[in-house]
């Protein structure tokens, strides 16, 4: 697991003591084409960083982005504490690492490049949805 995250860009830069601790909780998922991960006004804990594949972001069933390898999704209702902005679906298979919500905390708060990535990106995506 430890050789997977350091190939992930989102983790590469991460001290040796920081992936050890997110390599406790974080889980590789395995989702088929066509998926559905998760539905628009859903309630949300975990954060994803797509591997290996493709998904779509569907608001009010209009796709507002892709989103394939080394991206990440699920972070704005882990930042906002609010439901989920968009159905998240898969277009191919899909090979994912997920975050629960502490971990992603604990991220955000020790490590402030991952943090202002985030932030950059929340900030990005929160200005698309109006
Ligand atoms: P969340 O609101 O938790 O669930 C839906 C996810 O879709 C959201 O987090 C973002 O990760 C992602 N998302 C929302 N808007 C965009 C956008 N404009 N571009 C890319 N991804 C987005």
């Amino acid at each position: 697991m430890i050789e997977i995250l350091k190939n992930i860009p989102f983790f590469a830069d991460l001290p040796e003591e920081d992936l050890n601790a997110i390599m406790e909780n974080i889980q590789l998922q395995y989702f088929p084409a066509d998926h559905e991960i998760f539905q628009e006004a859903a309630i949300g804990d975990i954060m994803y960083i797509i591997k290996r594949g493709k998904v779509q972001v569907i608001r009010t069933n209009a796709v507002i982005a892709e989103l394939s390898d080394n991206d990440f999704f699920g972070e704005m209702a882990l930042v906002s504490e609010e439901p989920r902005n968009a159905t998240v679906k898969t277009l191919t298979d899909l090979e994912v690492l997920t975050l629960n919500k502490a971990d992603f905390q604990h991220l955000m708060s020790s490590n402030p490049t991952i943090a202002s990535m985030i932030s950059y990106e929340v900030v990005n995506r929160a200005n698309d949805l109006n």
